[in-house]
């Protein structure tokens, strides 16, 4: 352990951070010091500007930033929680609000731009919520043409021959300027697919290639895009039930749709309410051959919700394995983050009770199960590695005892089952961290590992960077920025 790393973590940036704040222990009554009408923690779940933010330079404020740690880290998330008095009822309909750090030569450069959907502007128009959503019921006069009217563009991004498009699962990618952060519109693949869903979980092969399901229903179609970005083909395929599908997994041979049994049968705005929860029905796996897409076979697995998938990987005799963060039952959904949104959350809403698994699926018979003890999400692979053989996992882990955030990063590696953790404490709420690789590197040991994390004391972003080979050594540098911003979902690096 490097003390100097942990001791800036520990004693701080800024007024106020705790010594207990390794350990999370005694900082509950720091909270009250604020004098807001919120808790600090809810700085992740306000409204960002409507402006947006202006390049703005980060400070370096720990650490020395590694050499040849060069690109931009995009974000996406919800950022419109509120208008007026009215909250979003759940954290999947607030409008698309996307980031970009730019780094080089040291410096950390962020951006930030809602996505100008047709939803962001007629809203902002009204000031006030129209568009019905994932949970929220908006105005039943307001005028819907098509998915795209719903677009949220608020769930993840992608960049795809320098191209920047945002995601949103009910509709179309919606595409930004890359540099700027300003609106191009929404992304269609062909004349045939106008319009279609395009899901905010995209694989892209280590050559560039990118994957991706649109789901409607019990339809599924197919998209395989040129790492120039040009549709190369596309297969509709029907999964025999209306499961909620957030994130799928891709071996370099097979694709595998994990058809959960939490099931929407009327499909109408909000879809909160019309989902069922149908354990008896265990999660099935449809397994589809990339080279020929009606080569398809099924495996069963025992009754589990999801919504993120690390990655898959296959051995030389057939079997697919792939990770996971599996959930007894579909809890963020239904509650939507409802009370984090108000700023209603207390401890005991508690937080997520995932269990971090590897999904064994043999060549023929049920799938197995391997579970860890680690409770996280959001897991991450080296980008090199994706849909090949590897043993690392990056995901979000441990509950905090004063924020809805999670504490830590960690890597878990399959082949030793080390769980390699930084805890940051309850000072700081963890987002996604993404594998950059390193120039050079060839291991996915040789990587850096990039994120952000609302530092809720000081109430200032921070992004961190660390060493995928020791994220338990702490970071090895911190750039922070003068402002907040809230709480987003996934990113990409570029
Ligand atoms: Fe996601």
């Amino acid at each position: 352990m490097d003390f100097s790393r942990r001791s800036f973590l520990g004693t701080g940036i800024g007024a106020g951070i705790a010594t207990g704040a390794l350990s999370g222990v005694g900082m509950a009554p720091a909270f009250a010091d604020l004098g807001t009408k919120m808790p600090d923690w809810h700085l992740g779940y306000q409204n960002a500007p409507p402006a947006g933010f202006d390049p703005s330079p980060m400070k370096l404020v720990f650490g020395k930033v590694p050499a040849g740690l060069k690109g931009s880290l995009y974000r996406n998330g919800p950022a419109q929680m509120q208008y007026g008095d009215t909250f979003a009822s759940h954290w999947f309909d607030g409008d698309g609000f996307i980031h970009r750090i730019a780094i080089e030569d040291g410096q950390a450069v962020h951006t930030g731009r809602f996505a100008q959907t047709t939803k962001h502007r007629d809203e902002q128009a009204a000031q006030k919520f129209l568009v019905p959503g994932f949970g929220t019921e908006g105005d039943p006069t307001y005028p819907m043409m098509g998915p795209d009217d719903a677009n949220a563009a608020n769930t993840s991004v992608i960049v795809i021959d320098g191209k920047l498009y945002a995601l949103w699962e009910g509709g179309s990618a919606y595409e930004l300027d890359a540099d700027t952060l300003d609106s191009v519109g929404v992304k269609s693949w062909s004349d045939d697919l106008s319009g279609m869903p395009f899901l905010a979980h995209p694989k892209t092969e280590p050559d560039g290639r990118v994957w991706n399901l649109g789901v409607g229903g019990s339809n599924v179609v197919i998209y395989r895009i040129s790492a120039k970005g040009v549709l190369e083909d596309y297969t509709l395929v029907n999964i025999g039930a209306s499961a909620y599908i957030h994130d799928w997994a891709m071996t370099d041979r097979h694709l595998i749709i994990m058809v959960q049994p939490w099931i929407n049968e009327k499909m109408i705005p909000p879809f909160i309410d019309s989902f069922e929860w149908r354990p008896q029905d265990g999660l099935k796996l449809l397994i589809i051959d990339k080279n020929d897409t009606s080569k398809r076979r099924w495996a069963q697995a025992p009754a589990r919700a999801f919504y993120h998938t690390g990655a898959a990987w296959e051995e030389s005799d057939g079997t697919i394995r792939l990770d996971a963060a599996l959930y007894a039952e579909p809890i963020l959904g239904q509650d939507g983050g409802g009370p984090e949104i108000r700023g209603e959350w207390t401890p005991e809403y508690g937080s997520f009770n995932s269990v971090f698994t590897q999904i064994v699926i043999p060549t023929s018979g049920d799938a197995k199960l391997i579970e860890t003890d680690l409770d996280g999400d959001f897991p991450q692979v080296d980008p090199r590695f994706h849909g090949k053989p590897r043993k690392l996992t990056a995901l979000v882990t441990g509950a905090s005892s004063v924020s809805p955030g999670a504490t830590s990063l960690t890597v878990y590696n399959w082949e030793t089952d080390h769980a390699d953790r930084f805890n940051f404490g309850d000072t700081r709420m963890v987002e996604e961290f993404l594998f950059v690789p390193k120039p050079g590197g060839t291991t996915e040991e040789e990587s850096w590992l990039v994120g952000p994390v609302l530092n809720i004391k000081s109430g200032k972003r921070e992004i961190v960077v660390f060493d995928a080979a020791g994220v338990s050594d702490g970071p090895l540098c911190i750039w922070q920025a003068d402002y907040s911003w809230p709480l987003g979902f996934h990113g990409t690096w570029a």
